[in-house]
């Protein structure tokens, strides 16, 4: 099979798994997990902020951050087809009791003019927005990046309107790599930062939510009202470590990857990172059932809309598997079964 369903499929490296065998570990409820904490403290430096927890989960750490800027009642602004919106389950309702307003840029990015006119200041008649959240890569739009102005603009905005920034970054080394810049300049302005390292960075679990050393304060709390308290989790933190100093590096392969694979399929659009999203409405039949026709021929994509399929490059697929998968799922468009 060739699976290029997400980059969370990805399998732990020999080096990840000898770090895991090998792991001091200690009880991290306790904060006395040295690998954790030195994972923490690793990814607070990398994303240029004061402090970092570590969160079972990208899920996890979006609800935490959220949390940490908004009240009850509030409202969040997000894109509409946004991480937080359509694959988490409600938890911005659930955990925060805000409801989430969305803004929209016909499948582009949305930019400050956009999220601008959904900002609510409050009053007798409507919710206050609490904090906007921002997605990057943009895992729905076929993993497109920010520009650093068009991010920075957001941040610095919302900021003069008193609102605080919540960026889903669970691939920001992907957008790090993209653009040539770091992660921490990416992410400079941004009040909390989500990332993953176990998406293309190749981890079998994990992700950090960095900020303030005052905001991780209180999401150390949030993160055990979660059920997130985990104990011993040196030993995944220790695979954590070796992905964020192995991992980036290798990511522009992916990128190469995609872009093999998007040139295959004839794609219009060459896609900025490790994303692929296509259109299958012209075949008449819809991505469930041209998903399972090509798994059938040994290739595994995902059906994320209703004319859409994904494809997702990661360690694990080779150029050549890109390559060959693209020409399956052309045959498989055209084939008309
Ligand atoms: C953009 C984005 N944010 C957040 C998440 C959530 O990560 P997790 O699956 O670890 O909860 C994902 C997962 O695919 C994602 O793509």
């Amino acid at each position: 099979m060739i699976d290029l369903r997400s980059d969370t499929v990805t399998r732990p490296t020999p080096s990840m798994r000898r770090a895991m065998a090998e792991a001091e570990v200690g009880d991290d409820v306790y904060g006395e997990d040295p690998t954790i904490n030195r994972l923490e403290q690793r990814a607070a430096e990398l994303m240029g902020k004061e402090a970092a927890l570590f969160v079972p989960t990208g899920t996890m750490g979006n609800t935490i951050g959220i949390k940490l800027h908004t009240e009850h009642g509030q409202e969040v602004i997000c894109d509409s087809r946004s991480h937080v919106l359509d694959w988490e389950l409600s938890m911005v309702a659930w955990f925060s009791g805000c409801v989430l307003r969305t803004v929209s840029a016909d499948g582009e990015l949305p930019e400050w003019q956009h999220y601008r006119t959904a900002i609510r200041t409050g009053g007798d008649n409507s919710a206050p927005t609490g904090c906007v959240t921002v997605e990057n890569t943009h895992n729905m739009l076929g993993g497109l990046v920010y520009t650093l102005d068009s991010l920075d603009e957001i941040c610095h905005e919302t900021h003069r309107l008193g609102l605080k920034v919540h960026l889903d970054g669970a691939r920001i080394f992907n957008a790090a790599v993209s653009l040539g810049v770091s992660p921490a300049r990416i992410c400079g302005d941004a009040d909390t930062v989500m990332f993953c390292l176990s998406k293309g960075l190749g981890a079998p679990v994990g992700s950090l939510l960095a900020g303030s050393a005052a905001d991780i304060a209180r999401g150390r709390r949030l993160r055990k009202r979660l059920g997130g308290g985990m104990r011993q989790a040196g030993v995944l933190a220790a695979a954590g470590l070796v992905a964020l100093e192995e991992s980036p590096p290798r990511l522009a392969t992916d990128h190469e990857n995609a872009r093999l694979f998007a040139r295959g399929l004839g794609l219009p659009t060459c896609p900025p990172t490790n994303i692929v999203v296509f259109d299958v409405s012209h075949t008449g039949r819809t991505p469930a059932q041209i998903a399972g026709a090509l798994k059938a021929e040994g290739v595994l994509v995902s059906p994320v809309a209703e004319t859409v399929l994904r494809a997702v490059t990661h360690q694990n697929v080779s150029a050549e598997e890109c390559r060959s998968a693209a020409e399956i799922v052309k045959r498989v468009l055209t084939s008309g079964t």
